[in-house]
């Protein structure tokens, strides 16, 4: 199935008479139960379902316009080239949904966190991004709907269109039309992520082909779905609990397991810094003096805390460079 087979059945009457102009905003998601392997790589199913944290304001804002001539795309102020990764990967969206041939975009994207930094502002950016469409082009879908066409540009993207603890359903039909990302009822308040950014340089390898070669080539692939699965269960029952101690073992056992399988792979993925290894030390001797403090990290160098708000003081002064983020702020 393609993907704009997918979209035909979501979308089959076009409204051919845009808005002026519509703007959208999605939260950065991270996730604590990774997705790391696709059933299917054109629509960006995955192999198992995961489970992220949206970040509140931290994410992605984009304003979009209809424009004569030809796409015109500026990210954070800055006019971008048209064979820039952003511009590609984002014109190759829009191609899935202009009403017409000849129809064009004037894309406006401000990024409150860094871009491919490992902090996910492709997912915010990916969702923000249908939601602006859904809005110039008077669709008129649904969130879960939305989650369906945000996961066509980036998988992670369909967990960015909600708010606070959100699963990303694995389903099972070919066509995706159950692979949708949905959020949990459950709220924390006293919970906090920290971004640790060590660097935010371009990644070595992008997350879809690192994703391949993980699949293909790393002997320890064969038990990640598994872990997966065991893990989402234990995590949403720490949440239901609110057991602080279970969630972050989970969560973090199961970022490492997701590098593990990575750093197996052949040639071997890893996205670590030397600055990355000291800092894991850190939350490692964090913990041992007594401030409860796990970490999650993903495609990338950089470490996400996960702590309460009690322990906001230990973790700025182990940490002076930390932005925290309060996920269940109002
Ligand atoms: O959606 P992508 O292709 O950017 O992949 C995201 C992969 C991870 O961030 C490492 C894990 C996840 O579940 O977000």
């Amino acid at each position: 199935m393609t993907k704009s087979e997918v979209i035909t059945k979501l979308l089959p009457k076009r409204r051919a008479w845009p808005q002026a102009a519509a703007t959208a905003f999605a939260p950065a998601n991270i996730a604590l139960c990774k997705y790391w392997g696709k059933r299917d790589a054109e629509l960006n199913l995955p192999t198992a379902a995961s489970l992220s944290i949206s970040l509140g304001r931290l994410g992605s804002e984009v304003t979009l316009a209809p424009r004569a001539g030809h796409d015109r795309f500026t990210l954070n102020g800055k006019l971008l080239a048209p064979e820039s990764s952003f511009a590609r990967r984002a014109a190759a969206f829009l191609d899935l949904f202009r009403p017409a041939r000849e129809f064009c975009f004037e894309v406006t994207a401000t990024n409150t966190i860094p871009t491919a930094a490992g902090l996910a502002s492709s997912a915010s950016g990916f969702a923000a991004l249908t939601l602006a469409l859904n809005e110039l082009l008077g669709w008129r879908l649904e969130r879960r709907q939305l989650s369906i066409l945000a996961r066509l540009g980036s998988g992670s993207a369909c967990r960015s269109l909600f708010e606070g603890f959100v699963e990303w359903h694995a389903g099972e039909k070919a066509n995706g039309m159950d692979s949708f990302a949905e959020p949990l009822a459950a709220r924390w308040p006293d919970l906090r992520v920290g971004l640790v950014v060590l660097s935010d340089k371009e990644k070595p390898i992008g997350s879809r082909d690192a994703m391949a070669q993980t699949r293909d080539t790393s002997p320890l692939y064969a038990v990640w779905p598994e872990t997966v699965t065991r893990d989402l269960v234990a995590l949403k029952e720490a949440i239901r609990r609110r057991d602080f101690t279970r969630f972050g073992e989970v969560a973090e056992g199961n970022a490492l397991a997701m590098h593990a399988t990575m750093l197996a792979a052949r040639p071997s993925i890893l996205y670590c810094l030397p600055e990355t290894i000291e800092a894991i030390h850190s939350v490692h001797a964090l913990r041992a003096e007594g401030c409860e403090v796990y970490f999650t990290m993903d495609a990338g160098p950089n470490l996400k805390l996960l702590f309460r708000k009690p322990d906001l003081r230990s973790i700025v002064k182990g940490f002076p460079e930390v932005r925290v983020v309060s996920p269940f702020a109002t």
